[in-house]
């Protein structure tokens, strides 16, 4: 059977889903799209053979060929949309960030486990990474020894159009914050944060065991799209290397091309991610990240927002028990 999946949001990310989804993914077809400018949503419609499309998501959701959904919408829209489809019955693959306060994912996670089901996953693809994910393998074969600090790069070519103040927590170091669990596979317990200027940001996290994790935040950076990490052990330190690592030598100078933005850069990871995704619904095992790792993600960026704001370092409130599905 192939299950028919709706696309919410046709900007930036929903047009570079439905691609992938018509072009790479097997299993699944692209059968509506939904979007609050509607010509944007055709012009994704009918690029991706798409059978109609929507003016609002929750038509979408209630479209009886729409077996599982893609939120790609602003992130304000996450909660409520993903809450739509648990009281459908239907998967979501939910865009990061699940949503920008921990309160709305919360009640996400409440719906999800009062349904007993996991039907949420987060679109925190660095985990399909193919660098990151062999990091991880790494880590957790006990190859650097014991995990002692993380130094992350994340470097936007320039803000995207809708990016508020905050938004470099919320939306853009979630990724590194979820990167941070994942790899050590803890919590984080403390944040500090520097710098007054909402595209720049100095973030240093401290985990639970006391790892520490510096993050460098720029999302007007001009010269491309840049994100690093290497996570140094006991034993070893392993880095991630840039997605396309051919490099150019002309004119006595050597050079690696950088993307200019993240679609390229983590082309992928967004291909994997997808794949998994679809393979998770027709197999019923879960993939990738959960509404608690989406929840755990915004609370982190919360306590961010405190530190900013209070110039002091400050404490990971994580007042929900996780879900009987989180075990790590
Ligand atoms: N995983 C990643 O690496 C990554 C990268 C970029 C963006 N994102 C996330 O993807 C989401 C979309 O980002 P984008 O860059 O595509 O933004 P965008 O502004 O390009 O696109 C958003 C689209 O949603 C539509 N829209 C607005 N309100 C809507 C509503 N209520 N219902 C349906 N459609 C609505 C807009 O008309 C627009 O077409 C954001 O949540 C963002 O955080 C994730």
């Amino acid at each position: 059977m192939t299950l028919g999946v709706g696309i919410i949001g046709a900007g930036v990310m929903g047009a570079d889903h439905a691609r992938v989804l018509a072009q790479s993914v097997g299993g699944a077809r692209l059968v509506a799209v939904a979007d609050a400018d509607r010509d944007r949503a055709a012009q994704v419609a009918s690029a991706n053979d798409a059978l109609r499309t929507h003016a609002d998501g929750t038509a979408l959701i209630a479209d009886s060929d729409v077996d599982a959904v893609l939120v790609a919408s602003p992130d304000a829209t996450h909660a409520p949309l993903v809450l739509a489809c648990l009281a459908a019955g239907k998967p979501v693959l939910c865009e990061k960030p699940l949503a920008p306060t921990a309160a709305e994912c919360g009640a996400v996670i409440e719906a999800e486990t009062r349904l007993g089901r996991r039907l949420v996953q987060v679109g925190f693809m660095r985990r399909f990474d193919p660098a990151y994910a062999a990091m991880r393998t790494s880590v957790a074969a006990g190859e650097i020894g014991t995990a002692m600090m993380l130094h992350c790069v994340h470097h936007n070519a320039k803000a995207p159009a809708f990016f508020e103040p905050g938004m470099i927590v919320t939306n853009a170091a979630v990724h590194e914050i979820d990167v941070a669990r994942w790899l050590l596979g803890e919590e984080i317990a403390r944040v500090t944060t520097f710098g007054a200027n909402p595209d720049r940001m100095l973030l240093v996290m401290e985990s639970a065991s006391g790892v520490l994790i510096d993050v460098a935040l720029y999302m007007n950076a001009t010269y491309g799209y840049d994100v690093r990490a290497e996570l140094v052990g006991s034993r070893a330190s392993l880095s991630r290397a840039p997605a396309d690592p051919a490099t150019r030598r002309a004119d006595a100078a050597q050079a690696t091309a950088l993307a200019t933005d993240w679609r390229a850069h983590f082309e992928a990871a967004y291909r994997l991610q997808l794949q998994a995704w679809i393979r998770s619904i027709r197999t019923g095992a879960p993939a990738g990240a959960s509404a608690w790792d989406g929840y755990a993600a915004t609370a982190v960026a919360e306590a961010c927002l405190r530190a900013s704001a209070s110039g002091r370092r400050e404490p990971v409130d994580l007042p929900l028990a996780p879900p009987l599905y989180h075990q790590r």
